[in-house]
């Protein structure tokens, strides 16, 4: 019997710069930027900052939070989700910047998600019936913006089944 394969795609926009970004957007990742000194990185150098914005115009931010207990390092895109998710429950995560920057390298690529955060990114779009726009830069260069988390997790594990 022959094997049946699939191909999955995924499509994000590719902006050369920063200025390319509509005002709103700049914004946004500004409001990233602005946070990434108090990232608590002290292990890993590497400081990541995130900003979202809710459908009722309020903008959150988060940075990484490191922990001497390695596995307890919690991602900046999860502290400022969490943080939506708790102090405004009823409101829709619009759009979401994240960057980096770092003290042992130049970061000249966008920033992506890691796994466990494009879960809780899908988790969220689930629970607000509505996709989360990704605005992803590194220190410098080109901007992505991927128009949903399922776009960068494709075949996500999905609540509905549990
Ligand atoms: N980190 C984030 O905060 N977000 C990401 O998307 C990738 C990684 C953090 C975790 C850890 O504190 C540091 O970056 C190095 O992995």
């Amino acid at each position: 019997m022959a094997i049946r394969t699939g191909t999955i795609q995924t499509h994000y926009q590719i902006f050369d710069k920063f200025e390319e970004l509509s005002a709103e957007d700049q914004l946004l990742m500004e409001k990233a930027k602005g946070i990434l000194n108090v990232s608590y990185s002290p292990y890993s150098k590497f400081k990541v900052g995130s900003a979202l914005i809710l459908d009722n115009g309020l903008m959150l931010t988060g940075t990484n939070m490191e922990n001497a207990s390695y596995p307890l390092c919690i991602c900046a895109e999860r502290v400022a989700l969490y943080h939506a998710g708790a102090q405004y429950p009823e409101a829709k995560i619009i759009s979401m910047a994240v960057t980096a920057k770092s003290s042992k390298l130049a970061l000249p690529r966008p920033v992506s998600p890691c796994g466990a955060c494009r879960q809780v990114i899908t988790e969220f779009e689930s629970k607000q019936q509505a996709p989360i726009r990704l605005i992803l830069m590194g220190d410098s260069g080109e901007v992505f913006i991927f128009e949903s988390g399922k776009n960068l997790l494709p075949l996500a594990f999905d609540g509905s089944i549990v």
